[in-house]
Formats: structure tokens, C-alpha cells, sequence
């Protein structure tokens, strides 16, 4: 049997990612056979389709995330049809990912869960709910009546932060570089609206005189010190995303980058994965409607130019969900 995957044979624009039959894969001890029903996509599948990925080996089938009904479990553990989401782990760069009707992933990655959610909306949850909680809760710790600051606050990374920071008691200034999202960006619950030049920390200590308390970085080295000097002594700044592209800081001088009692702090989903109860309880909040995701656009599996083409344009205003 025959399966369509989306794959890049090698890095460059969007028109690289070619559609082909492969063979259905099959699964070892320790596996799992996935029936892909849905995949969100991420910039970080953008920045390896451009070639910045150094590991990542081609041909490759991309994709870091996606949600499914399991096909085939050798062990058994797993029925089939049990609905299950799987992200990052090396999927998608060491290994083929979920660009693909199917995909074979390893067990110690795959969440089962239950939901009568559609698989649009569940396509959009894994990668970014393990995101947004684990920098909210883990790395930042936010705190009832805390300021934060979302620096890429119209990404979908950013617009789910809002939501779930807004039901823990905070108050929310989410930051973009278009003021056509300012209503956008209200809507979905933001307190404050700021326009990113750049350069914030003098605004930022015009509206609160000693600085926010948390500060979720997703902008990435370019606005990083900045960032660190709107936030209070005492407050924490996560770096979790590099919409920028850019990751490193060059002649990193601690002492002078840093402000005296600032915490520096990231999170990176490939290290830590949030537990499955937080994640069924996330999945349960949408469905009771107390998290409202926002999905930019719906394409299928043959549109994935036209997907990542969306993606680069920065105009999708939430997240892009295939379903293959
Ligand atoms: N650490 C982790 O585990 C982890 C996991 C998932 C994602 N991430 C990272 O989180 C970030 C957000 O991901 P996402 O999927 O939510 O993104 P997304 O939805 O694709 O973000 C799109 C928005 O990013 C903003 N943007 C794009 N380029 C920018 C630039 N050069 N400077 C400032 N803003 C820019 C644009 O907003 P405006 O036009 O409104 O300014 C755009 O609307 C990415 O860097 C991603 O790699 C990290």
C-alpha cells in the first residue's frame, strides 16, 4: 500500500516541498503506526525547510507534530482507532514527521488522549499548548495579578499565551509590529497593545515605572536585551521562540546584558514535555470553551506550498492546521 507525503528533498523556498507516494510504513518494538488526521504547522519547520536546521539530513519528510488515530501498535498496548497526538522528539528532523498520511513514531513521545473535538482544532493543540503552558508555568512561573509582557503576541504562540495568562489572574501587554492587529490582539483578551520597534523598555517603563514582572520572548536575540531591561528586579525573562530567526547573541557579556536580579530563563519543548493529565484538562478547557484557539487557515495535504507560503507571509493570525 501507497501513502502521500509531503517531502523536501532539499532546503529552499516553499515550491521545494514536493507531494509523493512512498510505501506505508511499517512499525518495530517500540513504535507506533499513526493514521496522521491532523498537523499544525510551526516556524521551526520553516527555518529547516530554508536549510537552518544544521542536522536535519534530506530527503525528509517534515512535520514536528501532529494528531491521529493509531494504526498499528506491534505490542499491543495501543488499540487501534485510540486517538493519540505525538510531538517533537526528533520527529519531523532526525526522523520522517507528519507531513504524511502516515507516520511511524516512537511510543515514548505519543499522548493518548480522548476528545469529540474536531481534528482541525485538535490539530492545532500539541505542540503549541506544551509551548505556551510550559513557558507560563514552568519556566516563567506566572503568578496571580503579575505583568507580562508577549513580545510576538500575534503568533499563535503568542495569542494562546494571552488566553491562558488572562485565566490565571494576569495582566497581559501583548506586542506586534502591525497596528492592523491591535483589535486582534484585543479581542483575544490583551490588556494593552504595544507597536515593537525594537526598542520597548522605555514605553514599557512609561506605562509600569519599575518594569514587568514576566516577560515571554519570542522575537529571539534581536529584542532579548530589551526585553530584559522592561522587566522588574526580581521578574524573569523566557526566551521561547526566534520569530527573527536569529538565536545567537554574540560576545555574550552576562554582567552588562543582564540586569542586576533579572532571571534569564527558556523553555525548549524538546527538553521537558508537559504531563498528559495537563494536556487532556487543556483539551477539555477548549471543549467547555474557556480556551478559544485560534486558527488562521485549514489546508490539505496537497496545499502544503500554499501553507508554508501562508506561514512566511506572517498574515495567517493564528494557527495553521493541515489535515492530510
Ligand atoms: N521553544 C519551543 O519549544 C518552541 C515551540 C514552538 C514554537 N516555538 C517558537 O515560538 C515562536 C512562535 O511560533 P508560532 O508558530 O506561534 O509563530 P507564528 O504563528 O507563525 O507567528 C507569526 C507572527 O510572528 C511575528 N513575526 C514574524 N517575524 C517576525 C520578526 N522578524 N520579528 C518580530 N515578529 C515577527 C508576526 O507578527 P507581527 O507581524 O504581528 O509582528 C507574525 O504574525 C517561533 O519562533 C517558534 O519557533 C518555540
Amino acid at each position: 500500500m501507497k501513502m502521500k507525503a509531503a517531502v523536501l528533498n532539499m532546503p529552499g523556498g516553499p515550491g521545494n516541498l514536493n507531494i509523493e507516494e512512498r510505501p506505508l510504513p511499517g512499525a518495530e518494538q517500540g513504535q507506533v503506526v499513526v493514521k496522521v488526521k491532523a498537523l499544525g504547522l510551526n516556524r521551526s519547520e520553516l527555518m529547516t525547510r530554508k536549510g537552518l536546521s544544521p542536522n536535519v539530513k534530506f530527503p525528509r519528510v517534515l512535520g514536528i507534530e501532529c494528531v491521529g488515530e493509531v494504526e498499528d501498535d506491534p505490542s499491543g498496548e495501543l488499540k487501534a482507532g485510540q486517538k493519540v497526538a505525538a510531538f517533537m522528539g526528533g520527529m519531523g528532523r532526525d526522523f520522517d514527521g507528519s507531513y504524511a498520511e502516515y507516520v511511524v513514531l516512537p511510543k515514548s513521545i505519543i499522548y493518548p488522549f480522548d476528545s469529540k473535538l474536531s481534528w482541525e482544532q485538535l490539530g492545532a493543540i500539541p505542540e503549541m499548548f506544551q509551548t505556551v503552558y510550559g513557558s507560563l508555568h514552568l519556566a516563567l512561573k506566572i503568578q496571580r495579578d503579575e505583568i507580562l509582557l508577549i513580545r510576538g503576541g500575534a503568533s499563535s504562540i503568542g495569542m494562546l499565551a494571552t488566553q491562558l495568562a488572562k485565566l490565571s489572574g494576569l495582566k497581559v501587554i501583548a506586542t506586534t509590529r502591525n497596528p492592523d492587529k491591535e483589535q486582534l490582539l484585543l479581542k483575544n483578551g490583551a490588556d494593552f497593545v504595544v507597536i515593537d520597534d525594537g526598542n520597548l523598555s522605555a514605553s514599557i517603563k512609561n506605562m509600569f515605572p519599575d518594569g514587568v514582572n514576566k516577560v515571554l520572548e519570542l522575537v529571539g536575540a534581536p529584542t532579548l536585551k530589551d526585553s530584559l531591561e522592561c522587566t522588574a528586579g526580581g521578574g524573569a525573562v523566557c526566551m521561547t521562540g526566534m520569530l527573527s530567526e536569529q538565536w545567537a547573541i554574540a560576545d555574550f557579556a552576562p554582567m552588562e546584558y543582564i540586569p542586576a536580579t533579572v532571571n534569564l530563563t527558556t523553555y525548549d519543548s524538546g527538553q521537558i514535555r508537559v504531563d498528559l493529565p495537563s494536556f487532556q484538562q487543556f483539551i477539555q478547557n477548549v471543549e467547555s470553551g474557556l480556551i478559544k484557539l485560534s486558527i488562521g487557515r485549514t489546508f490539505r495535504l496537497d496545499e502544503i506550498v500554499a501553507a508554508h507560503q501562508l506561514m512566511e507571509s506572517n498574515s495567517a493570525g493564528g494557527k495553521i492546521v493541515v489535515l492530510p
